[in-house]
């Protein structure tokens, strides 16, 4: 397949790119090649490029920045899918878009499933549910994966971050009551790697297994690296008083992948043990 990549320079655009240049001719493009928010350039180079398949990669993702610049964020998030999916139309591709479990309000106590009613409480939450919004308006050929709480080789994430603050500390605190599931970015590639052989077009839970709070993450995260002195301490998401509120409990269940393709993810433990090398 001929498969355009936008937000190509990021942690999953980067990883995406990597493997899916094995198997079919990528096109990866940074904001600087493509503006995904402008649709003259979008359709300009979407037409050149003719491709099966376009991977919206691209997206505003400083989640509590998104609380300030919010014309910004809907520029990015909703009116940059939105562009995606005309310009998909355009040229009769498929359509992946990547979305997150910062959809849901944490209100449940069960693992979200594709067909729970999402009621985002941030900017960001908001500005990429309305994302999902116009693409499935506007393109039949297409695939929205939710993820949550990503980490990859490449980029900016949650390990890279406290393995640099253990590094300056000998203690940190990390809040304890947001719950969630990490996911290995290689993982979400071999989802996509899987979803885009079929037909099957929707909505898709995309994780890895299990769940865990930040402050739990942090603790896996020092012993698979060896950071046994540092002290990590439970703090409130009240107490870290962060811009955007959180989703307390965004757990999701990949019940769409189950049903309809019989595919199971690993759990998030395993999946960062392989990113140690363990
Ligand atoms: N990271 C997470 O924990 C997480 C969790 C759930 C879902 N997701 C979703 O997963 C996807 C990939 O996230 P990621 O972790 O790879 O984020 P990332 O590293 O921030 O990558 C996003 C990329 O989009 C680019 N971009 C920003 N504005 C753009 C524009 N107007 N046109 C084109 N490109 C633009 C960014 O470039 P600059 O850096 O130069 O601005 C960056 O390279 C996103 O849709 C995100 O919402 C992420």
């Amino acid at each position: 397949m001929r498969v355009l990549i936008t937000g190509g320079m990021g942690q999953l655009g980067i990883d995406l790119t990597k493997q899916l240049s094995l198997n079919h001719q990528v096109y990866s493009v940074g904001k600087k090649e493509v503006d995904v928010a402008n649709l003259d350039n979008v359709i300009n180079v979407v037409r050149r490029i003719n491709p099966d398949l376009i991977i919206n990669s691209a997206a505003y993702t400083i989640v509590d920045e998104c609380e300030i610049n919010i014309d910004l964020a809907y520029r990015i998030n909703t009116v940059g899918a939105k562009n995606m999916a005309i310009a998909s139309l355009e040229v009769n591709s498929k359509l992946l878009h990547i979305s997150t479990d910062f959809v849901f309000d944490g209100n449940s106590t069960n693992p979200y499933i594709e067909f729970d009613s999402p009621n985002p409480l941030s900017i960001y939450g908001k500005s990429k549910l309305a994302g999902e919004v116009c693409i499935k308006d506007i393109c039949q050929k297409h695939y929205v994966l939710r993820t949550s709480w990503l980490y990859g080789k490449s980029g900016n994430n949650f390990v890279k971050t406290m393995l640099k603050l253990a590094e300056e500390r000998k203690c940190i605190r990390v809040v304890d009551d947001q719950v969630g599931t990490p996911t290995y970015t290689l993982d979400l590639v071999e989802i996509v790697k899987a979803l885009i052989k079929t037909e099957a077009y929707g909505t898709y839970h995309a994780s890895n297994d299990g769940q865990c709070s930040w402050n739990e993450f942090a603790k896996t995260i020092f012993n698979l690296s060896g950071n046994k002195e540092i002290e990590v301490l439970s703090i409130t998401s009240e107490e870290l008083n962060r811009p955007a509120q959180r989703p307390k409990y965004s757990v999701m269940r990949n019940y769409m992948l189950e049903l309809q393709l019989e595919y199971y993810v690993r759990n998030w433990q395993d999946a960062l043990r392989e990113y140690f090398g363990k």
